[in-house]
C-alpha cells in the first residue's frame, strides 16, 4: 500500500510537528526521522535537512 505524504512548504511556520505535536522544532523532526528510518545522518547532513525545511 502506498504511503500518502504531503508537501512541506511553509512547514517552519506550523510547529509543533506530527499529528500529535510531539516534535517542538524542525531539528526534532530531522532527528525523529533519522532514528525511525535508521538513516545514520551526520551532524552536517541533519543541519542541511533542517536548513532545507526552513527554506521551503
Ligand atoms: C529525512 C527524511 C524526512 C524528513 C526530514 C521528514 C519531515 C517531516 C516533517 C517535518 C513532518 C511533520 C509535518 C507536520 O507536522 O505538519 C513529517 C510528517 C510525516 N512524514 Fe516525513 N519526513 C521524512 C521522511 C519521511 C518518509 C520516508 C515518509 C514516508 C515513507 C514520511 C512520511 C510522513 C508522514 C506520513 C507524516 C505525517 C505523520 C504524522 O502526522 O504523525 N516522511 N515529515
Amino acid at each position: 500500500m502506498p504511503i500518502k505524504t504531503f508537501p512541506l512548504r511553509g512547514i517552519k511556520d506550523s510547529p509543533p510537528y506530527l499529528h500529535d505535536g510531539r516534535l517542538p522544532t524542525l531539528d526534532d523532526a530531522t532527528e525523529f526521522f533519522n532514528i525511525v528510518l535508521e538513516l545514520r545522518l551526520t551532524k552536517k547532513e541533519k543541519e542541511a535537512i533542517t536548513a532545507y525545511m526552513m527554506f521551503l
